[in-house]
């Protein structure tokens, strides 16, 4: 379903080294597998393809009051786009930060008709995203879009106190209530089963509300409601996602040096810890695959990046950012290495056509599909960056479809256990990410930061 190949770093690292690597990595699945590593109460993404297929044979978390996942879970999420569609809603606002938007953008935007919102051809509501910035402009344009739709909102927070998707919802509920009778109708929460403040208001407030599972962090839970949800709000088979992760769950699960997972982990990390190369570059070639780069940053930061180590993720969309990102890569500081996301089939057909007068003197491409200047850019970039010294690893899939994007979920998502324990951090907590909320909270004199505040209002005198 997808294929590692590695033999774009061979030149790069020694055959002896690799194994090392290799056996490494075969440790840490041991460790993910055994769910004996640092973080082993937040595995429940694991599991959850097969699970929400089939949550008859879910075992409830230990000393949580719910089970992790619903029975008819994927027939609630279809009543709730039911429910919208008698209503003629034809704009959803999703509101989340970080997990709680980016699995969902990433998988709608590659699904989508590159021109679906000027086309206005689809069937589905439109779907755009909130809450995951401070920017009063995006909110203000934001509500001027609402104005003139017939509009839904579904509020993500796992935590349920986060300060970006709190202050749009504040906003946004306030609008969809003077403007809808039947205003907690058109709200969706998905949020802890019990704590948290977005779980008191929804309940208060009585909107229709979905569980994110204990046992799954923010980043893993693309899978749970926070992603399926607005996936099959914009009209897409989460189905096919599902079933498309469980079979890579079950591929994932056979330990074996030919394991993609441990591949793709022995050696990333072989790069990192014995050749010097602290960046790793998401390389996609599709404008529709932009997202998926965003989403396995955040996946990768977020769980490595911890304790003065990780490699620094970062993502470039081709051929676009072979003209601005390309110069430094080929020939910049050689701290890089690059994992291309291969496409092997266009979902669409172009023939570039020939011309008489030939003034653009394109005629020596005339009969070729436009997909075929692509590979042979992807082709000669590789040949190109492997020359300058960076190496490549290259993920492929046949096309883009809901059962290969489930697929590449899941596989980041082991692969990344397998990646954080190969470098012995623990890939599920986040604990720097609680620095610049300290700060932010003090600086707006938040009820119980008074002395963080008088610290801070010291430190810029
Ligand atoms: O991976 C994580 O846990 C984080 O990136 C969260 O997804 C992000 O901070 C949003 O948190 P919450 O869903 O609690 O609002």
């Amino acid at each position: 379903m997808i294929k590692v190949n590695v033999s774009g770093c061979q030149s790069f690292v020694k055959a002896a080294d690799y194994k090392k690597y290799v056996k490494k990595a075969l440790d840490a699945f041991d460790v993910l597998d055994g769910e004996e590593g640092a973080g082993n109460d937040f595995l429940g993404w694991k599991h959850l393809p097969s699970d929400v297929l089939d949550p008859r044979s879910v075992e409830p978390t230990k000393g949580y009051p719910v089970p992790a996942i619903s029975e008819g879970l994927l027939e609630e999420c279809e009543a709730v786009c039911n429910n919208w569609k008698m209503k003629g809603v034809d704009l959803v606002v999703v509101i989340g930060i970080g997990g709680s938007y980016l699995g969902a953008r990433c998988a709608i935007e590659a699904l989508s008709h590159n021109f679906a919102k000027q086309l206005r051809a689809k069937n589905a509501p439109d779907v755009v995203f909130a809450g995951n910035n401070l920017s009063e402009e995006y909110l203000a344009d934001l509500l001027d879009l609402a104005a003139e739709r017939n509009t839904a909102l579904i509020v993500i927070s796992k935590s349920g106190t986060t300060t970006e998707p709190a202050v749009a919802f504040r906003v946004l509920k306030e609008f969809v209530e003077k403007h809808y009778k039947d205003a907690s109708e058109r709200i969706v929460a998905i949020t802890d089963a019990v704590k948290g403040a977005l779980k008191t208001l929804a309940t208060q407030q009585g909107y229709k509300t979905f569980i994110v599972p204990d046992n799954v962090g923010g980043r893993f839970s693309v899978l749970t409601p926070v992603g399926l949800l607005p996936i099959m709000v914009a009209g897409f088979d989460v189905r096919a996602i599902l079933e498309g992760a469980a079979e890579m769950e079950k591929s994932l699960a056979v330990k074996s040096e030919d394991n993609p997972a441990v591949v793709y982990a022995a050696m990333r990390n072989l790069l990192y810890s014995e050749m010097g190369k602290k960046v790793e570059i998401m390389v996609t070639y599709n404008p529709k695959l932009q997202y998926l780069g965003e989403w396995w940053k955040q996946l990768y930061g977020e769980s490595e990046g911890k304790d003065g180590k990780g490699i620094f993720p970062a993502s470039v969309n081709n051929t676009a950012d072979l003209h601005s990102m390309g110069q430094f890569i080929q020939e910049g500081e050689r701290v890089m290495f690059e994992t291309v996301i291969n496409v092997e089939k266009a979902g669409r057909s172009v023939v570039i056509g020939s011309d008489e007068q030939n003034l653009d003197q394109l005629n020596y491409l005339a009969g070729q599909h436009v997909e075929h200047c692509g590979a042979m850019a992807q082709l000669g970039t590789k040949l190109a960056h492997i020359d300058g010294g960076v190496p490549q690893l290259e993920i492929s899939i046949e096309r883009i479809n809901e059962r290969n994007l489930g697929g590449l979920f899941y596989f980041f998502e082991f692969a990344c256990g397998v990646s954080a324990y190969t470098l012995d951090v623990n890939p599920f907590n986040q604990p720097g990410v609680e620095a610049y909320k300290k700060n932010m909270f003090a600086l707006l004199n938040k009820p119980g930061y008074e002395e963080a505040s008088k610290a801070i209002q010291k430190r810029l005198k």
